[in-house]
C-alpha cells in the first residue's frame, strides 16, 4: 500500500468528527466566534432544531474581504500567533478550526463586514478550501453564518441526531448557559420562527439578577447570595444557593473559567466539599460561579471540543475555590440574605377561599395528603434516639440580668417593634415543645429548636476540637458500658482520641468499659448511646488516620446527642439565648443533617394570605 495525502474536504470531515457532534456543536462554535468578535447582541434563527438551519448574526467586528478565505480554511485564525499566545489565550477560539470542520459537514455562506468598508461580502464554502468568490451584499457591519442541512454529506452522522426538539433543547441549554457568561451581550434566540428567547445586555446588578432569574428561575435567586472572593490572583464571584435550596439533580450548577463554561471534576470536588457540612445527604447545591485567573494558569488545548480545561496548578485552585464556598456559606447568618431567602410560598393563596369550594376536611388528614405528595425538608424528620438534655443548655447560658434581651417582658412586644431588633427577634413561645415562635421586626420566625441547638452545638465543639481544648466534666457516678471485645480494643487503641472528644473513657474488661468524664457542652443523658455511636462511626470509617479525617462527622454525631429534645418546655430565657447564639453561630440556616433550621414569614406575606388590605 502507498501513502497518499487525503482530500482537503475529507481532512475538514475527519476534523468535524471531533468538533461537530450535533447542532449544539455547531452553535457553539458560531457563538464563541461572536463572544470573540466583540459583539453586543447576538441573533440566532434555528429551523426544525438546527439539523435544517442555523443561523447566527453579530454585530462584531467582521472579517476584511481579503480574510474570508483564510477564516474558512484549516488552521487560519486571527486569534493566536505562536506557541506563547497559545498559552496564554484569552479568546475562546484559537484553533482556527470551527468554520472549515462545519463547512465540510454542511451548506455554509458567510456574510460579513468590517467598520468602514463600503459593503459586505458573502462567500459560500463546503469544505474543499477552493473557489471562494466573494460577492457584494447589503448586510450591516458584523457577520451572518448560515449553516443549513448539517450532516447532509455524511449520513452516517446524521443518523445519530435525535429528534428535532431534542436538538432543540440542547441548543437552548446551551444560549442559556452561554447568556449566563455573558450580562454584557443580548441574545435572541428563535426557533422555527417563534422567538424563543430575548435578552438585552445585563449591566446592573438587578438586571443580571432578572436574566438569571428567567434562566434557573425566581426561587434560585431568592434563595441564593452573592458573593465575590479574590485571593492569590484568582476570583470567584457569582451566586450560590442556600444549602437549603438544595436539588435532586446536579443540573442547576453552571461553572465558568474565563467565562468558558466547563465541567472539571476538581471543581465538583472542591464544591462537594464546601458544601458538605450543611447538605442533606444525597442533595445538590445550586450556583452560578465565575472563577477568574490569568490565562497563563489555564490549558484550554485539553478537548477537542473545548468543554473542560486543564489546570496548572490544580491544588492551588481547589483550595480556593473550597475556601471561597466555605467561608461563604459559613459566613450565612439570620437577616444576612440579600434576597428574601426563606420566604415561605405556602402562604400565597390562589384565590380567595370560597364558603362553596371549601370542602370539610379533618386537619389530620390535610396532614397526611400534603405530606405525602409534597415532602418538604421542613417535614423530613430523622430518627432520633436519645432522650432530652435541656439542663446543660440552661447551665451553659446563664441568665444576665444585665442584659436587655435575656429580660424579656413577654406582654410588651410592641416595645420591640425597634431598630435594634435582633435579626431573629424575641422568643415568644416554644409550640408543641419543638417550634420557637419569635416576633422580629419584619414578621414572624419559627425555629426549631433541636436542629438549631444541634449547629450551635456542632459549631462551638468543632471550634474546641480544633483548638485541641474540648473542656470535659467528671460524672458523679462512672458510667459502666458493656462492649463487644472489638469496641473495647478501640477504646484502649483510642484512647487518645476520646480524651480529645472530651470523654474520659477506659477498659475494664474484655468486653467492659467506663466512662467517668464527657464534654462539658453535651448533656449527660443516654452517654452510654453516644460512646456506641461513636464506636461504630470508628468501626465504619476504620484506622485513627481516617477516624481524624471523619472527627466532624464524630462531632456532629455528638452535638445531635447532646442537643435540647422536642419534650420539654423551654423557658423563655433558653429561647432567647438559643436565638442569640444562633445570629452568632456558623452554617445556622441547617443543622447538621441539612435540614432548615427557622423559617420567616413576613407580615407582608401573612397580609395577603389574610387578604388584608386588599
Ligand atoms: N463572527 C465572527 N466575526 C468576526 N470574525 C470571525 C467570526 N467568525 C469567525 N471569524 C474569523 O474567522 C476565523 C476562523 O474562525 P474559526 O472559528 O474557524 O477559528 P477560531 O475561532 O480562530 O478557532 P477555533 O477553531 O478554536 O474556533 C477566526 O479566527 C476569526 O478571525
Ligand atoms: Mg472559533
Amino acid at each position: 500500500m502507498r501513502i497518499q495525502s487525503l482530500p482537503t474536504q475529507l481532512v475538514n470531515q475527519i476534523a468535524a468528527g471531533e468538533v461537530v457532534e450535533r447542532p449544539f456543536s455547531v452553535v457553539k462554535e458560531l457563538v464563541e466566534n461572536c463572544f470573540d468578535a466583540g459583539a453586543t447582541h447576538i441573533t440566532l434563527d434555528i429551523e426544525q432544531g438546527g439539523i435544517r438551519l442555523i443561523k447566527i448574526r453579530d454585530n462584531g467586528c467582521g472579517i476584511f474581504k481579503d480574510d474570508l478565505a483564510l477564516a474558512l480554511s484549516r488552521h487560519a485564525t486571527s486569534k493566536i500567533a505562536n506557541l506563547h499566545d497559545l498559552e496564554h489565550v484569552a479568546s475562546m477560539g484559537f484553533r482556527g478550526e470551527a468554520l472549515p470542520s462545519i463547512s465540510s459537514v454542511a451548506r455554509l455562506t458567510l456574510i460579513s463586514r468590517t467598520e468602514n468598508a463600503e459593503c459586505a461580502w458573502k462567500v459560500s464554502a463546503d469544505g474543499t478550501e477552493k473557489d471562494f468568490n466573494p460577492q457584494p451584499d447589503p448586510h450591516p457591519q458584523g457577520t451572518t453564518i448560515d449553516v443549513r442541512d448539517l450532516f447532509y454529506n455524511t449520513p452516517a452522522r446524521r443518523k445519530f441526531l435525535k429528534t428535532e426538539k431534542t436538538e432543540f433543547s440542547h441548543i437552548e441549554n446551551l444560549i442559556k448557559k452561554m447568556a449566563l457568561s455573558r450580562f454584557d451581550i443580548g441574545f435572541t434566540l428563535n426557533h422555527n420562527q417563534r422567538e424563543v428567547m430575548n435578552f438585552k445586555p445585563a449591566e446592573s446588578e438587578m438586571e443580571q439578577e432578572k436574566r438569571i432569574a428567567s434562566i434557573c428561575g425566581a426561587a434560585f435567586i431568592e434563595n441564593s447570595v452573592k458573593i465575590d472572593f479574590e485571593a492569590s490572583g484568582l476570583q470567584l464571584s457569582g451566586w450560590v444557593g442556600l444549602p437549603t435550596f438544595s436539588r435532586s439533580q446536579q443540573d442547576m450548577q453552571y461553572f465558568y473559567v474565563n467565562g468558558r463554561l466547563i465541567k472539571d471534576r476538581l471543581v465538583t470536588h472542591a464544591v462537594k466539599q464546601a458544601y458538605q457540612d450543611v447538605l442533606f445527604h444525597g442533595r445538590h447545591p445550586v450556583f452560578v460561579l465565575y472563577l477568574t485567573l490569568d490565562p497563563a494558569l489555564v490549558d484550554v488545548n485539553a478537548h477537542p471540543a473545548k468543554l473542560e480545561v486543564r489546570f496548572r496548578e490544580g491544588r492551588l485552585v481547589h483550595d480556593f475555590l473550597f475556601k471561597a464556598l466555605h467561608r461563604s456559606l459559613a459566613e450565612l447568618r439570620p437577616g444576612d440574605q440579600q434576597n428574601t431567602a426563606r420566604k415561605v410560598e405556602v402562604f400565597t393563596p390562589l384565590a380567595p377561599v370560597t364558603p362553596v369550594a371549601s370542602v370539610p376536611v379533618s386537619p389530620m388528614q390535610k396532614t397526611t395528603s400534603r405530606g405525602a405528595s409534597n415532602p418538604s425538608p421542613i417535614q423530613a424528620s430523622l430518627p432520633m434516639h436519645v432522650a432530652e438534655n435541656i439542663e446543660s443548655y440552661a447551665k451553659l447560658y446563664p441568665k444576665n440580668d444585665e442584659d436587655p434581651k435575656h429580660n424579656l417582658n413577654l406582654v410588651s412586644p410592641v416595645i420591640e417593634k425597634t431598630e435594634g431588633m435582633p435579626p431573629l427577634g424575641y422568643a415568644i413561645a416554644h409550640l408543641h415543645s419543638i417550634y420557637i415562635l419569635t416576633e422580629t421586626a419584619k414578621g414572624i420566625i419559627l425555629v426549631d429548636a433541636h436542629a438549631a441547638h444541634e449547629r450551635v452545638t456542632y459549631e462551638r465543639l468543632k471550634k474546641q476540637y480544633h483548638q485541641g481544648i474540648v473542656p470535659s466534666q467528671p460524672l458523679l457516678l462512672p458510667l459502666k458500658i458493656q462492649v463487644t471485645s472489638i469496641e473495647a480494643d478501640l477504646v484502649e487503641q483510642e484512647h487518645a482520641f476520646f480524651t480529645a472528644l472530651g470523654f474520659e473513657l477506659n477498659r475494664t474488661g474484655p468486653e467492659a468499659i467506663v466512662l467517668r468524664a464527657t464534654p462539658a457542652l453535651l448533656g449527660r443523658e443516654d452517654m452510654d448511646a453516644l460512646i456506641r455511636d461513636i464506636l461504630a462511626d470508628i468501626i465504619t470509617h476504620g484506622m485513627s488516620q481516617r477516624v481524624l479525617e471523619k472527627s466532624n462527622e464524630i462531632l456532629a454525631t455528638m452535638a445531635c446527642h447532646g442537643s435540647v429534645r422536642a419534650k420539654r418546655k423551654l423557658t423563655i430565657e433558653e429561647m432567647n439565648a438559643l436565638l442569640r447564639d444562633m445570629e452568632q453561630t456558623e452554617r445556622i440556616g441547617q443543622c447538621n443533617h441539612g435540614r432548615p433550621t427557622w423559617i420567616e414569614l413576613n407580615t407582608s406575606d401573612l397580609d395577603k394570605f389574610f387578604l388584608r388590605g386588599q
